[in-house]
């Protein structure tokens, strides 16, 4: 398998698993409709890894833009990253959720069964497992979501299985990612909402620019160790390097596997990682919890170890001297 399309290749994690697969000698083709990327990431990820990327501004819905770039490009494989990803947004706007994260994936499908390319991986998230009932989070524990933005991930799971099972010569491997932060040690690529963050590092890093005054800590009375929300932080290099194994590993079935490092930590510890390693203050106060909110997730991440070899490399004190880098370097 040589040549890997990459579907929202210009996103957070879609850009760092294609300096992974440049690094591991895959080539690579981006599409990507920009609808939250930035065209300046193509340009960044040619600085990167010194060289030409093949780049398609077209929408993963539109089939004949994707026969086109099946026909010209002869695809081996497939990493479906593009997608809306905002869990507010979506429970606001179920229908645009459900019409793009599902038709997309549906268009990609057919074209790849088309083209005889039947290898996949699929961007799917810890969302899915809904309020775990015990901890570390395993890859057979039950699903449930609890907002549309999750369903559509569950949603397309289940397809993927149906399809693995109306022919057996897919090759789909399903990663559960839990919650990426950090960035490129080059600080030319990472994380950078064109709004107001929905997610906690992203806004912990504009209060250190300070293009926001004050992080709102949501609930402080959570059953953890300091009442804050516990999550599985993982570098988003880690997790880009796990897609790189999936596809070496990649064998014919429904392979899911969660992307983490099995270590929890709450909001308050990362903020204050945060402030020590950067030596910058992150005023923060105490607010309402946020609906929806769980106390505490994080991965088993066994079965990846033992299958695919994966195993996180950096610590939270690296995530968070990587994600402050970047966000000096594209902050005006
Ligand atoms: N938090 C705050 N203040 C903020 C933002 C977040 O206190 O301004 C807290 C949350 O309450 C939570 C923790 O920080 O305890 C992490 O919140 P995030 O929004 O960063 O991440 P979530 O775990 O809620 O959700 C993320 C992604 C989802 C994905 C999920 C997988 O946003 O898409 O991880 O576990 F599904």
């Amino acid at each position: 398998m040589k040549k890997i399309l990459v579907t929202g290749g210009l996103g957070f994690i879609g850009s760092h698993t294609v300096v992974e697969l440049i690094n591991n000698k895959y080539d690579v083709v981006i599409i990507d409709n920009l609808s939250n990327s930035n065209i300046d990431v193509l340009n960044k990820l040619e600085t990167i890894t010194g060289r030409k990327i093949s780049f398609y501004q077209e929408d993963v819905s539109n089939k004949e833009a994707l026969r086109k770039i099946f026909a010209q490009e002869k695809i081996n494989g497939v990493i479906h990253f593009a997608g809306y990803k905002a869990v507010g947004e979506s429970v606001s706007k179920p229908l645009m959720y459900y019409r793009n994260n599902i038709d997309s994936t549906l268009s990609l499908l057919e074209v790849m069964e088309e083209y005889e390319c039947y290898n996949l991986i699929f961007s799917s998230s810890a969302t899915v497992y809904g309020n775990p009932k015990s901890l570390p989070i395993k890859e057979d524990f039950s699903l449930s979501t609890t907002n549309p933005y999750g369903t559509t991930k569950l949603f397309i799971e289940h397809i993927l299985n149906d399809v693995y099972i109306s022919n057996n010569k897919w090759n789909i491997t399903i990663l559960r990612y839990f919650n990426p932060i950090g960035a490129h040690k080059s600080g030319l690529i990472g994380e950078n909402p064109r709004d107001i963050p929905n997610n906690l590092m992203p806004y912990i890093m504009k209060v250190a620019t300070k293009e926001l005054d004050e992080l709102k800590v949501f609930g402080n009375d959570y059953h953890t160790s300091d009442g804050t929300g516990v999550r599985d932080y993982i570098h988003v290099v880690d997790l880009a390097y796990g897609h790189v194994l999936a596809l070496k590993n990649s064998i014919s079935g429904v392979k899911i596997y969660n992307l983490g490092t099995g270590k929890g930590t709450s909001v308050l510890e990362l903020l204050h990682t945060f402030e020590r390693v950067n030596g910058v203050k992150i005023p923060y106060r105490i607010v309402e919890r946020r609906p929806g909110d769980i106390d505490a997730c994080f991965a088993s991440c066994d079965k990846a170890f033992k299958e695919l070899g994966f195993k996180a490399k950096h610590n939270i004190e690296e995530m968070c001297l990587d994600a402050y880098n970047f966000i000096k370097k594209n902050t005006n």
